[in-house]
């Protein structure tokens, strides 16, 4: 039974009452409009912990003042039917003036790592991301907190974050959960039309053509960010915000395809800005799939 908490005290109960009798505990942090990539993360949270939180916020300080931040899909029964379905024991879904009361001033940035990629583009979000997940952090108080790497950006700012701030708490990282062509899910495919999802799976395409040239050889990050880019420039509909061959930790450019490598696109689908990625480990001789979880404990 999913109990739902809209106030800090109220999550706060429902977790002492898990820790009293001596479960861990893991978060979900989302922004509701549920869909398989989110079940795909309390999946595995049911598994590695006692009791699972799951927050649904849509958090407006990760918003540009141009984003869609009024029209973000609200679907909160069918959000608290999945997490009934997938066992989730809390649901935190405070209102706005819960997380930001009158008065609010501290936020929270990771330097030089939120101004690249999707942080180029969108100005303040990952200040608006880093201050949420702190805050949700320090109002559920969780032993492990769930990240898909569909937002690779995302997952690399948060494990920067709990690095520098000493935050006792280990972050998961869970593989990207697909349509069976490709197209990775996300809460905004549904703003695509009919032409415009068909169109869609250009960015996994481009994706894996790009994995399929740097298997053949290809160690030049400006040929395969350029074989990427026209990928997506020939599709109709999608116009290219962009595409980038990065270090996986540090998000600068790989100017030499070596180690750890983010393949990753952003594209605009009329109103809808999509992204997606391939984390590779790569060597002299060897192509594969990676990932982005970190093997230490970290902010411990
Ligand atoms: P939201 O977009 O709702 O995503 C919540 C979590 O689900 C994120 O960790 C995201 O990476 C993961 N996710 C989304 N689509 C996925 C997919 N197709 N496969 C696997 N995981 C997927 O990301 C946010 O919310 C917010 O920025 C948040 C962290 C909640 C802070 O407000």
């Amino acid at each position: 039974m999913t109990a739902v908490a809209v106030s800090i005290e109220e999550i706060r109960r429902g977790v002492a009452d898990a820790r009293s009798h001596g479960w861990s505990v893991g978060l979900v942090p989302t922004m509701g409009a549920l869909h398989e990539g989110h079940a795909s993360l309390i999946r595995v949270a049911r598994q590695e912990t006692g009791c699972v939180v799951v927050s649904l916020f849509v958090n407006p300080a990760q918003f540009g003042p141009a984003e869609d931040f009024s029209r973000y899909p609200r679907p909160f029964d069918n959000d608290l039917e999945l997490c009934r379905r997938e066992r989730v024991d809390l649901l935190f879904a405070p209102p706005v003036e819960e997380v930001y009361p009158p008065g609010y001033h501290t936020h929270v940035e990771v330097e030089g790592l939120q101004d690249v990629l999707c942080g180029a583009s969108r100005p303040g979000h990952f200040r608006g991301v880093c201050t949420v997940v702190q805050k949700l952090f320090s109002m559920v108080g969780p032993d492990l907190a769930y990240f898909g790497q569909k937002d690779a950006q995302q997952v690399v700012i948060l494990q920067q974050m709990v690095r520098d701030l000493n935050v006792p708490i280990r972050l998961r990282v869970c593989p990207t959960v697909r349509e069976p062509d490709g197209l990775a899910l996300s809460s905004r495919n549904r703003y695509l039309s009919a032409q415009e999802r068909w169109n869609a799976t250009t960015l996994i395409e481009a994706l894996r053509a790009a994995k399929v040239a740097i298997e053949a050889g290809q160690r030049d990050g400006a040929s395969v960010q350029q074989l990427m880019a026209d990928h997506i420039r020939a599709t109709p509909l999608a116009v290219l915000d962009y595409a980038a061959v990065v270090d996986a930790r540090t998000l600068q450019s790989a100017q030499h395809i070596e180690g750890k490598v983010l393949l990753a696109l952003a594209v605009r689908f009329g109103g809808a800005r999509l992204i997606d990625n391939l984390v590779l480990d790569v060597s002299a001789d060897h192509v594969v799939e990676s990932s982005l979880q970190e093997s230490l404990v970290v902010g411990r």
